[in-house]
């Protein structure tokens, strides 16, 4: 067996859906998850069990969780699925659907969190500490997301000391690794080493941190070349660069999965993953939506 040098977290089936408006079939969301696994991508996040009010194009989410390939592909040990989960009941949905990672998500900024998750800053890292508690009880073990680490779409800029604030919270409330949110996409190489080097100085060990870029600025490819540069070693990605939130007006999507598996394997980075299998998952999804392909190394490689 050889070991990655850096795991992929593919969100497309959570982020990369969760701000599409037009209904998709929930047997389109499994198919894409099957799809995903035959590629050698190891961490799939399966979907969240949030309000449906707040993200109605996941509403299926049991229906994807109950579904037998899923419930199959829970119990593979090399196989990882976080669930992306708000509160106790979200925890108590994927519990009884037998997932055994979740990830909770606080906000850095107060504009942000009102609006995702419809409290503050700090009610959210208390309701992310309840909910991280009971999992690890249950032997679920528990991925943090902050949001929104260089801007906020209502507060403008992020001051890096609540970046540090929430991840210190999160780290020190049992998740085992925290996902760093450019929610915007507004951030540039340059943002992301200071920040990464800011929260190093701070005591943050770099093995507990992750890289999610969204595409906005056209930077995501080199936030995570830059993440990488300075010590990270796992980045969140969506396959033809799916992605947005509700609640991010604007934003665009995740940084394609094909463009980081592109980056890395050119530099001899392994990731596990068969970018062939990979690029033609994004053109069979990107067909299903009707939406155009947003990774580029995944459109090039298609044409050749
Ligand atoms: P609220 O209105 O304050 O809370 O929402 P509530 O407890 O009063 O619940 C409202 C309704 O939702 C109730 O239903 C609950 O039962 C239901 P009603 O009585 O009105 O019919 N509900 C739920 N249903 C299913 N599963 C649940 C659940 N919880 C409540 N777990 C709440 C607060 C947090 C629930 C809501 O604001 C919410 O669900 N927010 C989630 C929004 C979201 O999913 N955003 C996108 C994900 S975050 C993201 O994309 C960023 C990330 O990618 C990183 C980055 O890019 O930065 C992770
Ligand atoms: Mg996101």
């Amino acid at each position: 067996i050889t070991f990655p040098d850096v795991r992929i977290v593919e969100v497309g089936p959570r982020d990369g859906l969760q701000n599409i408006r037009d209904p998709i079939a929930t047997k389109t969301k499994l198919e894409l998850i099957q799809r995903l696994k035959e590629t050698g991508l190891r961490t799939i996040e399966l979907t969240s069990v949030v309000s449906p009010k707040a993200v109605p194009q996941l509403a299926d989410c049991r229906d994807v969780l109950g579904d037998p390939s899923i419930k199959q592909s829970l119990t593979e040990p090399h196989i990882r699925h976080p669930v992306l989960i708000p509160n106790i009941k979200g925890l108590k949905i994927a519990f009884e659907h037998g997932v055994r990672e979740v990830a909770v998500f606080v906000s850095a900024t107060e504009g942000f969190s009102k609006a995702n998750i419809n409290c503050t800053v700090d009610q959210g890292i208390a309701r992310a500490k309840e909910v991280t508690s009971l999992a690890l009880q249950s032997n679920i073990v528990v991925r943090g997301y902050v949001s929104c680490i260089f801007e906020d779409p209502y507060d403008g800029p992020t001051s890096p000391a609540s970046v540090l604030h929430c991840v210190k919270s999160l780290l020190d409330a049992g998740c085992y690794e925290i996902s760093l949110g450019d929610t915007l996409g507004t951030g540039s190489p340059s943002s992301v080493r200071s920040l990464i080097s800011y929260l190093r100085e701070h005591g943050i060990p770099l093995e507990n941190l992750a890289g999610h870029f969204h595409d906005t600025y056209g930077q995501a490819v080199a936030n995570v070349w830059e993440a990488y540069a300075c010590g990270i070693r796992v980045f969140d990605s969506s396959v033809a660069g799916l992605g947005g939130c509700p609640f991010a007006p604007g934003a665009k999507g995740n940084v394609a999965t094909e463009d980081v598996v592109y980056m890395f394997h050119s530099a001899g980075i392994n990731t596990g993953v068969d970018i062939s299998k990979l690029v033609n998952t994004g053109v069979w999804i990107s067909k299903q939506l009707s939406r155009t392909n947003s990774s580029r190394a995944g459109t090039a490689i298609h044409i050749k």
